[in-house]
């Protein structure tokens, strides 16, 4: 049986028993084929645009000795997927700006699935923010810790079709100045502790952006004021988690 990390772990529990899934990105294709030999998941398919990423994930399958209900797919992102095809897709491992790149690739495509989880190596926060700018319900933001790196997961349901307006949260702050689309209120974690260390991460990476902000001459003072902003949000989150 296909022991996973914790970060896998995470995102096979988010899949309900009985739901067929896709994983964009497989690599490896650890997730759907553990997905498969627990009975989960009834079919699954494994994509990947690297065709030697996917000969591992077909090795990986001759292993664990499944023949049937796990099919691999080489292309870019859900473009190897026909429309509603499959009940769930993952998309775990990449930057935050691709997902939005392949999630915005074929907007009717990309509704006609239901349920996503994404674990964005980068750019989280931009990610939040296109999904709700699009119409997306985040379900459930998580945190995960894999070697030295703390791991951001999220779920969310697709909207009937992907809202095409200029979206501008209240206020009209940007994704890349209100601090929530970092670290929503709602993260949570199953190791106690880890969204204080992780809110106290971004304390730290705000505090640096800042020192640069301060140290040039150019420098508008809006900025100034926006980082420590930012910094007050993050310290309040890490003490309200004391
Ligand atoms: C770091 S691995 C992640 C593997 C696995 N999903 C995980 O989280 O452990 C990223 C994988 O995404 C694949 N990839 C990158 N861009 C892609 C795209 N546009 N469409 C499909 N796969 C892509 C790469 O070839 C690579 O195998």
């Amino acid at each position: 049986m296909i022991k996973l990390t914790d970060r896998l772990q995470l995102i096979a529990d988010m899949i309900e028993t009985g739901e067929t899934m896709a994983d964009i990105g497989t690599d490896h294709g650890f997730l759907p084929l553990y997905l498969m030999e627990s009975g989960k998941s009834p079919r699954v398919i494994m994509c990947d645009i690297s065709g030697p990423s996917l000969d591992k994930a077909r090795e990986a399958a001759a292993q664990t000795g499944i023949t049937s209900g796990a099919e691999c797919r080489e292309g870019d992102g859900l473009d190897v997927i026909e429309r509603g095809e499959v009940d769930a897709v993952v998309i775990a491992g990449m930057g935050g700006l691709l997902i939005t790149q392949i999630l915005d690739k074929d907007p009717a495509k990309t509704a006609s699935i239901r349920k996503y989880i994404f674990q964005p190596r980068n750019n989280a926060a931009l990610l939040r923010w296109w999904l709700t700018s699009k119409g997306f319900k985040i379900t459930k933001n998580s945190l995960v810790r894999e070697g030295k790196f703390i791991c951001e997961v999220i779920s969310a349901f697709a909207p009937k079709s992907l809202e095409t307006g200029d979206f501008r949260a209240s206020g009209g702050v940007s994704a890349k100045e209100d601090p929530s689309w970092d670290l929503p209120a709602d993260i949570t974690s199953s190791e106690k502790g880890l969204d204080r260390e992780f809110a106290l991460l971004k304390l730290s990476q705000e505090g640096k952006k800042l020192e640069g902000l301060r140290k040039s001459r150019n420098t508008d003072r809006k900025e100034i004021e926006k980082a420590e902003q930012r910094m007050a949000y993050f310290r309040r989150f890490a003490n309200d988690r004391i």
